[in-house]
């Protein structure tokens, strides 16, 4: 790293993480830049989810440090995390099935109000409009969708529904939890193009993903987890060009 390297949006720094008497993070280190796309890869069982639910404050035992955009936030409750404008999409697609596609975004707009109202009103009324419009160019699939209730849409588009959910509140990051999981192969190259388009337009991303060879193509920096610790990291391209490396420590 130079001296004039920018201070990152993220910083892990020796993370440990616990469920209960199991000590999951061994001390995990990472950082993210602002406007990056990183991904967390490695096997079942290597401590990503715990990462990224660690980051958001999900996990009840933690010790180390977090900083988000300059902030100490190891202590802070999910909900403060998430008005500092980091944003979490599980595993577990929460949208309401229920709910038409339209109605499951305000939902995401719902959420960020209060502090940021206040603050600036960073998710005004008037804002909803223009940010389901923006977010429908985005997601085509979407936007032929919105009266749609969305448990009529396939799995694929569940997903996307969480995601530009997610996006709705304009967070500053998204931590997105392996969001290709069991997803026909055509919308997942689809949703790795709207992980582009959305760091394009100035989202930050940190990704887990087991898909590594698409993973590799949409990101700037690679992590490699094994045993809650980081046993790896470099640039994309470099982890593209050690298949060695990938069987290793990736295999499912
Ligand atoms: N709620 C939990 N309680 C106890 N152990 C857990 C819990 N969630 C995950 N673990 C354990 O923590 C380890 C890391 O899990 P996880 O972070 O989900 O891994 P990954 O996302 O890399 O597959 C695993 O050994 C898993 O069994
Ligand atoms: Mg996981």
């Amino acid at each position: 790293m130079t001296a004039v390297a920018s201070a990152p949006l993220l910083a892990v720094e020796n993370l440990r993480a616990w469920y209960g008497h199991s000590h999951i993070l061994q001390g995990l280190s990472l950082e993210v830049r602002a406007g990056e796309i990183v991904t967390l890869v490695g096997r079942n069982g290597a401590g990503k989810t715990t990462t990224l639910k660690s980051i958001m404050g999900l996990v009840p035992k933690r010790e180390g440090r977090v900083t988000f955009a300059g902030v100490d936030i190891l202590d802070r409750p999910p909900h403060e995390r998430f008005h500092q404008g980091l944003a979490y999409v599980p595993e577990e697609r929460r949208i309401v099935p229920g709910l038409t596609v339209e109605e499951n975004l305000r939902l995401g707009i719902l959420a960020a109000r209060g502090d940021r109202a206040t603050k600036g009103g960073r998710a005004s009324r008037h804002d909803e409009a223009r940010r389901i419009e923006a977010i429908a160019e985005t997601f085509p699939r979407l936007k032929q969708r919105l009266k749609q209730e969305a448990i009529t849409m396939s799995g694929g588009e569940q997903q996307m529904l969480a995601i530009a959910r997610a996006l709705m509140a304009a967070p500053v990051m998204v931590l997105l939890d392996e969001p290709s999981e069991g997803i026909m192969p055509i919308l997942v190259e689809e949703m790795f193009e709207q992980f582009v388009a959305m760091k394009r337009a100035g989202t930050t991303i940190l990704l887990v993903e087991q898909n590594v060879e698409l993973a590799l193509d949409i990101s700037d920096r690679v992590y490699i987890v094994d045993g809650g610790a980081v046993v790896y990291h470099a640039p994309a391209a470099e982890l593209r060009g050690d298949p060695e490396i990938q069987a290793r420590y990736c295999a499912v």
